[in-house]
């Protein structure tokens, strides 16, 4: 298999984030702190996984990082844009994921990551405000604002490259409309502020114009849409999205697979989650816990394929619900009741109590998607990049394909892209060649 250029990584890297909340401060100080060497970043790829190369008999397995050419810890700088102006540490504090000794081991660090004005539009975050906002003459005023943003970093850090992640807050739901449908309507609807561009779009936009990757954790529309990808094939660049997975849903799409595997039936899946975070009090908004829904309920339909399987999954009654209970903070507590039904049709039940951290399990997927988002952009691969949909809930796709959801389709698909990138044989588990089935030698 012929091996892709990939320019190597020389120099700094530098990861955009829009939102200094909870998920991105716990990124920023767990990679501080893994770079020191005082706690391990655990729940990374590509810090802690390894990769087989060639036969099981080989028993070559070399880590991820040192087999691909990776930005190390100690390459990454920090920029980030809030509504609120509290410093990493401060908004660390606040969010309160962290241990107070942990956040002291990184606090002079933390203190200098100070958020920029943002751009923000209460019209589609409803339940926060905040006085840390850029204020424009009209939207394309603020893309300018914030591509200026962007060199500016660069200038003053010297970084070599970036990358932009956004862990900002989600936003109400929306369908694609004309102005989003080509590049060029959608620069007319931002020169004349048009409603159906979002703040998320207008970071996108500045940041696909500067040739930065953009990677979306939220389920709200915004690169995946005609124009914003028209200009990302324009520019060269990757992107990635949407809807961090890291709870309820990296469970379902576990245990999905095993009863589709085993073809046993499901009449019903009910999910419920509480959570006391800032995120929660912005889902507690139905515009934009439309976006979420929306993202957490499509991955059943995908996985168990009732059109394919009508007498095991036709009909099935899937809900999910997100309750804003302010006490627990950031440790969600997600509970699933699944009905399922086996041999000769026989009803079981399956309950499942995940006691979880919710920016504890997204961190280390921030992590690696900034890092793999720059492994792509440096090995020329441009548009929606399909392998990295094992770290999404609603994972972009070429149109012409369904999404794969199964998180172990999509943790193969993961690994034999970098086994591609690297030129090295795809494994496809066949494993035929250990054995000597008729008797031919081999
Ligand atoms: N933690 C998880 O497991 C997980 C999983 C999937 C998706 N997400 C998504 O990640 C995002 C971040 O989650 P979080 O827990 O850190 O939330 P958070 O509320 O703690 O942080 C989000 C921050 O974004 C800021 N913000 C809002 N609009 C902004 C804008 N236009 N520009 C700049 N900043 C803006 C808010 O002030 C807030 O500080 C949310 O959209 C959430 O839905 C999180």
């Amino acid at each position: 298999m012929p091996k892709v250029r990939i320019r190597p990584p020389k120099g700094k890297l530098g990861v955009l984030l829009p939102g200094l909340g909870a998920v991105s401060t716990t990124f920023i100080a767990g990679a501080l702190l893994a770079k020191k060497g005082l706690m391990p970043p655990i729940g990374s790829l590509t810090q802690m996984q390894a990769i087989r190369l060639g036969k099981r008999s080989e028993g070559k397995s070399p880590l991820i990082k040192d087999a691909l050419p990776l930005a190390r810890l100690s390459d990454l700088e920090f920029c980030s844009w809030d509504i609120f102006p509290d410093n990493a540490y401060e908004a660390a504090a606040k969010a309160g994921v962290l241990s107070k000794e942990h956040l002291e081991a990184v606090r002079g660090e933390l203190e200098r990551i100070k958020p920029l004005p943002a751009a923000f539009d209460s019209a589609f975050v409803k339940n926060i405000s905040g006085p840390n906002v850029k204020a424009g003459k009209s939207k394309r005023d603020l893309a300018r604002q914030l591509q200026e943003d962007i060199r500016e970093f660069k200038r003053k850090s010297g970084v070599s490259r970036m990358v932009m992640i956004w862990c900002a807050s989600t936003e109400r739901h929306m369908e694609i409309q004309p102005p989003h449908l080509s590049l060029a309507a959608f620069e007319k609807a931002l020169d004349e502020s048009h409603p159906s561009i979002s703040p998320s779009m207008i970071y996108a936009y500045a940041a696909l114009s500067e040739g930065v990757p953009y990677v979306n954790g939220s389920p709200h529309l915004a690169v995946d849409i005609p124009a914003l990808l028209e200009l990302a094939r324009k520019k060269g660049v990757p992107v990635a999205g949407k809807d961090f997975k890291t709870g309820q849903t990296l469970v379902k799409t576990a245990l999905a697979p095993m009863f589709k595997a085993r073809m046993l039936g499901v009449s019903g899946w009910f999910s419920t989650n509480i959570l006391g975070n800032r995120d929660g009090l912005v889902l507690d908004d139905p515009g934009s816990f439309k976006s979420k829904e929306a993202s957490k309920k499509s991955v059943l339909e995908y996985i168990l394929q009732p059109s394919l399987y009508p007498q095991l999954y036709k009909g099935l009654c899937h809900k999910v619900r997100i309750e804003y209970y302010p006490p627990r903070g950031d440790n969600k507590e997600g509970w699933d009741n699944i009905d399922l039904f086996g041999w000769l049709g026989y009803p079981m039940q399956m309950k499942i109590n995940f006691l979880c951290r919710d920016s504890i399990l997204a961190a280390p997927v921030v992590l690696d998607l900034a890092l793999f988002i720059d492994l792509a952009q440096r090995a020329g691969m441009r548009g929606a990049q399909e392998w990295l949909s094992f770290y999404f809930k609603s994972p972009m796709h070429s149109p012409s394909v369904y999404p794969e959801h199964d998180l172990f389709i999509q943790h193969a698909k993961l690994k034999n892209t970098l086994r591609y990138l690297m030129g090295e044989k795809l494994i496809t588990h066949l494993g035929i060649e250990y054995y000597d089935y008729w008797g031919r030698g081999r």
